[in-house]
């Protein structure tokens, strides 16, 4: 008798503990890789790549084989990230050439007003840091009002890069910022240079006669345009590669050598800080994006050169990352997240180090194209090992945008929302659909909606239509290896008509396009796109107004953050 009563009371304690553990509110870390190809990684089907802490964390929880960035760029597909929503309804998505923010000094960003899934855990409870690439702006009106700041998006804690990794931030590896004015800038300033040198010459031998006003002209006009180019861009490295602690500038411009080791550190501490309480943490790394870290450890470790030490030294990063998390006893209450903000930028290659883009398998396209796959399609892992099963793989559509309504649900969170483009992911997670919530989804490029996709609920299928697609050059090239990035409009866009269609369950990688021979469902596959399309235009009619735009971008002295004297301004930071 006394056993069984016993058993009861064991029952009773045990269902109590259950039902606590139920209603905990898990720990979330998100893991965001800058310009990682979903073939750069071993689980996605890379074998001669390194990358076993990814691996493990796929073969611990649930691997998504269909997982697509809003846009196939930084700043768009980070907002969407952030907010749930497609990038336009935030205004940041860009209508022209400027499709992300170029200067910390400009002023466009994510808007205050808008609602990040750090503001909805917050409000339940939980404790907010951001470690590593915010890109989403910094102030409005005047230094260091940080209308933009993580902190002012409810990120409480923020250490890291408020721009992003940029080449302008290693010595040698030349500039992502304006290019082509640069390069302008200097031509002119030096033939000028030797125009006055030459007069001078011929002058001072006594050949001609020069008004010497001229001369003064001359040097005058290269002076200033020299002058000029320094101001604008000799200080660039300074002024936009820094890093912040919350709201104060610590290092300016940053120190590459030490900076994986310190994001980390950050991170790490940022968990012991706060394992008694509800955390979300956003590790947003500045790997693998150019000019690509050095590090002693993985130099020349890969077999795939700069870019793939990169990688290998990033799974590295990751894997220390969850090692903590294991060792302080989280893991079941631990959500951990693992992706890449948009695919590899295939046309990314430098003289000094090769191949400096990702790799995107199978998939057509990449970084800055539109709606091809290979710049949307990226990795997608869930694990956590008290609520997912190990090892499930699912195939179904999902967006990164669904990660904010599925922290929503998680955290408990029911208030009433705008209406979100991304749907809680829990229920494709933990096996209890197999469909996704998943119909239709849209691919922009910039402020254009070149594509669309259709996941009909009676089929497998997943019907892909592409209304616009950029330009390849030269002709017969992959990608747009002159410039170097594809543009999303104009002249440098075709317009198709009829649209092509293909079918993603039988050509993922989007050889053979469609037409009313071969697709019996040809004609109802246009019409119910269409349809989709032109009902998704009309929910944007309370967009924000459009962030990107050059009088937005542009440099402006007063917003320029800046530690130590304007406008030469540095520091380092302490050791610690
Ligand atoms: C693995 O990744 C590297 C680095 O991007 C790439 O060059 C290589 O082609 C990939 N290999 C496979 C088999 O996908
Ligand atoms: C974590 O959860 C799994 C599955 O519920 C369980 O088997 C395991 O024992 C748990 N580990 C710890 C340390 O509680």
């Amino acid at each position: 008798m006394w056993s069984s009563l016993l058993a009861v009371l064991f029952l009773i304690l045990a269902s109590d503990v259950i039902g606590q553990e139920s209603i905990r509110k898990p720990n979330i870390i998100l893991v965001m890789v800058d310009d990682l190809g979903i073939g750069d990684v071993g689980c996605y089907g890379n074998n001669t790549i390194r990358t076993p802490n990814i691996d493990r964390l796929a073969s611990e929880g649930v691997k998504l084989t269909q997982h697509i960035a809003a846009a196939p760029l930084c700043t768009p597909s980070r907002a969407a990230f952030m907010t749930g929503r497609y990038a336009v309804r935030s205004g940041m998505a860009g209508a022209g050439a400027v499709r992300v923010n170029l200067f910390l000094g400009g002023s466009g960003g994510l808007p205050p007003g808008e609602t990040t899934f750090a503001k909805r855990l917050q409000q339940q409870g939980y404790t907010t840091g951001l470690v590593g690439k915010w890109h989403l702006g910094l102030s409005c009106e005047q230094r260091g009002d940080h209308c933009h700041h993580p902190n002012q998006h409810s990120f409480s804690f923020f250490y890291g890069l408020p721009l992003t990794f940029l080449n302008d931030c290693a010595p040698g590896m030349g500039t992502d910022i304006l290019k082509h004015l640069q390069h302008t800038f200097q031509k002119i300033s030096v033939l000028l240079m030797v125009g006055l040198f030459t007069l001078m010459c011929v002058r001072a031998c006594g050949l001609i006669d020069i008004n010497p006003w001229l001369s003064v002209a001359l040097l005058l006009v290269s002076f200033l345009l020299i002058a000029m180019w320094y101001t604008v861009f000799g200080l660039l490295p300074r002024w936009n590669c820094i890093i912040m602690r919350d709201q104060e500038v610590v290092e300016q411009p940053m120190t590459l050598e030490t900076l994986p080791h310190r994001l980390l550190t950050e991170a790490q501490n940022f968990i012991e800080r706060n394992t008694d309480h509800p955390f979300l943490l956003f590790f947003s790394l500045a790997h693998v994006h150019t000019p690509l870290f050095n590090s002693p450890a993985f130099a020349g470790r890969s077999r795939h050169g700069r870019y793939g030490d990169d990688v290998e030294e990033m799974d590295w990063l990751v894997g220390e990352l969850t090692k903590t998390v294991d060792s302080l006893g989280l893991a079941n209450d631990t959500l951990m997240y693992f992706t890449s903000d948009h695919g590899g930028h295939i046309e990314s290659s430098h003289p000094l180090i090769g191949q400096g883009g990702g790799w995107n398998g199978i998939f057509r396209g990449g970084k800055f194209m539109g709606g091809w796959e290979g710049g949307i399609r990226v990795p997608g892992i869930f694990r956590w090992p008290g609520r997912l099963a190990a090892g499930r793989v699912v195939d179904e559509p999902t967006s990164l945008m669904d990660l904010y309504p599925t922290l929503k649900h998680l955290a408990g969170d029911t208030q009433p929302e705008r209406p979100l483009d991304g749907h809680n992911l829990m229920p494709l997670l933990e096996g209890k659909v197999t469909r996704s919530a998943h119909e239709f989804m849209f691919h922009y490029c910039g402020s254009h909606l070149h594509a669309a996709r259709w996941h009909p609920p009676d089929s497998d299928s997943i019907f892909k239509v592409h209304f616009i697609t950029p330009k390849f050059s030269p002709p017969g090239a992959v990608g747009c290896y002159d410039p170097g990035m594809c543009s999303c409009h104009g002249e440098h866009v075709t317009r198709h008509d009829p649209p092509l269609l293909y079918d993603l369950l039988r050509d993922p990688s989007e050889s053979h396009p469609l037409g009313p021979e071969t697709e019996p469902r040809y004609a109802e596959v246009l019409h119910r796109i269409t349809e989709a399309m032109h009902t998704h235009q009309l929910s944007l009619v309370d967009k924000q107004p459009n962030q990107m735009t050059w009088d937005k971008i542009l440099w402006r002295p007063w917003l320029q953050p800046c530690c130590g004297t304007f406008p030469f301004c540095g520091c380092k930071e302490d050791a610690r």
